[in-house]
């Protein structure tokens, strides 16, 4: 029976059962690797999604689905990291090839590890549901890379590949380049055509869509591409559907972009026709090594969520990516909640008080725009009070979230540059209202709430010196310094002290 005929027997119902590399095996364009943290992507997939190292020990666990094709076992993620910090250290492939994802090694760009690796995403900042069953994404901070550069069976040269990956729609930046495909084996820009990756954002130095962006365009190496044209395809829409799902093809001398909201519906067309004509895209010069969440020479200033994707050898036919869309609107990927542990209600007034011994009569507070945290008594001026008082905002950048006005500069909130914590006018910028968006959940010592960066999933508000940063359990900086990091990021969430 010809791959063709195989892919026509198993008819719709049957392809929306079976999982997205089950469908593409079946139109003869193989998943050469498939890469999910929420869910299995073969019908009988049972084996490791991904693997998670916690901070408290250095100690490691696979996740794998709850059932043979089913959903991330989310429950032994959150038993394995409770009361401390995890990190996601390798999103494994399931088709068996051994292509797995692991932590990006220093390129043409170096990344902010001290020995120039990239930073690992924290494993709790993209939580979601998929048939009402818990499972997280993989968030992908500026500076946050995975790679693999001894890929088995993807293609290289000129030859035919398919991917798709499902982004978050509404998470990613200007940067270079929240990515998902095909790239060097070394780390460096090779030249035109030595890639063929999925980009997602709303970069403009290359080439650019409809509108304002963010785009689903092609990195094919010193180039983003939205079609042809290397500059315009404004048949290429801004698209911002909080999932999407994004695809790319290559072939000799044909490709195309398609897009769709990968909660309903069928998939668009882009883009499909020939390559572009500037030098060194036709033929290709794929080299086959897989990254996600950078550019091909490690560019890693870019942001987005990453729940799923595939690479495939062979030009997928559209039958067969309508039926993995159709795949993956079943999976009913939807949000969940972002927060944990003490309420914190919207308009209200708090307090935050360290619980580090020795300093538990501070407050996080403010001394002109520097955040820090001060000894503040019922005898303290109204001044120091308000210094130390919060109100609480709905996240400026996702609602799910929150955000810190301070009580007495109206209209200037807590946010982070830097890494340092600051008080600072809301400019309306969508930077500002990233950097001033946290996610509280119970504190990391088991009391307390311990208040996240949206933005950065590895990093928490936490006094250091007495002054305020978001910091990560270990890391480059003095104040990302291991010891005594969860009692520094523990809060006493208190009402207002003015
Ligand atoms: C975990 O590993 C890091 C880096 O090797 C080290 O600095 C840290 O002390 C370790 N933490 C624990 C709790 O063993």
């Amino acid at each position: 029976m010809s791959s063709r005929s195989s892919f026509v027997a198993l008819g719709l119902a049957a392809l929306v059962a079976a999982g997205p590399c089950d469908i593409y095996a079946s139109g003869g364009t193989a998943c050469i690797a498939a890469h999910s943290t929420t869910r299995a992507l073969y019908n009988a997939f049972s084996g490791p999604l991904y693997q998670v190292k916690r901070g408290s020990d250095n100690t490691t666990t696979t996740i794998s689905p709850r059932s043979a094709g089913g959903v991330a076992n989310a429950a032994a993620q959150d038993n394995f990291c409770a009361g401390t910090t995890c990190l996601i250290t390798i999103i494994y492939d399931q088709s068996g090839r051994g292509n797995h994802l692991t932590q990006a090694p220093p390129g043409g760009f170096r990344g902010p590890e001290s020995n120039g690796y990239d930073n690992l995403a924290g494993a709790i900042g993209a939580p979601v549901t998929l048939n009402g069953q818990k499972a997280y994404g993989v968030f992908v901070s500026p500076g946050t890379g995975y790679r693999n550069n001894r890929v088995s069976g993807s293609a290289v040269r000129d030859q035919p590949e398919g991917m798709y990956a499902v982004f978050d729609g509404t998470h990613y930046n200007s940067a270079c380049c929240f990515d998902y495909g095909n790239a060097e084996t070394n780390n460096l820009d090779t030249g035109n055509g030595h890639m063929e990756a999925i980009y997602f954002g709303s970069n403009t130095i290359w080439g650019r869509g409809s509108g304002s962006g963010p785009w689903i365009m092609a990195d094919l190496e010193n180039g983003l591409f939205s079609g042809q044209d290397p500059k315009l395809n404004s048949a290429n829409p801004t698209v911002s559907n909080r999932f999407l799902t994004t695809v790319v093809k290559g072939g000799a001398n044909k490709w195309a972009i398609k897009g769709g909201n990968a909660a309903a519906g069928t998939l668009s067309t882009y883009y499909d026709g020939a390559r572009p004509t500037v030098r060194g895209y036709n033929p290709m010069s794929k080299e086959g090594a897989i990254i996600l969440g950078i550019g091909g020479d490690n560019s890693n200033g870019a942001q987005g969520t990453f729940y799923e994707g595939v690479m495939t050898y062979g030009y997928p036919t559209d039958a067969v990516e309508n039926a993995v869309q159709a795949n993956i609107v079943a999976a009913r990927y939807a949000t969940t909640s972002m927060v944990s542990g003490p309420a914190y209600n919207v308009g209200s007034s708090i307090s935050l008080r360290a619980t580090t011994s020795g300093y538990t009569d501070r407050y996080l507070a403010h001394t002109g725009a520097t955040v820090n945290t001060q000894v503040v008594s019922s005898s303290s001026s109204t001044a120091l009070k308000r210094q130390a008082t919060w109100t609480v905002r709905a996240g400026l950048a996702n609602r799910a979230c929150y955000s810190f006005e301070s009580n007495d500069r109206a209209g200037s909130f807590i946010r982070h540059s830097d890494f340092a914590l600051s008080v600072a006018a809301n400019d309306g910028s969508k930077l500002f209202g990233e950097d001033a968006t946290f996610c509280p959940q119970a504190g990391l010592t088991g009391t307390g709430s311990s208040i996240r960066a949206w933005g950065y999933p590895t990093r928490w508000i936490r006094h250091y010196a007495n002054v305020g940063y978001v910091a990560s359990n270990g890391g480059v900086h003095t104040f990302d310094n291991a010891a005594g990091f969860d009692a520094d990021v523990t809060w006493v969430v208190g009402s207002g002290l003015a």
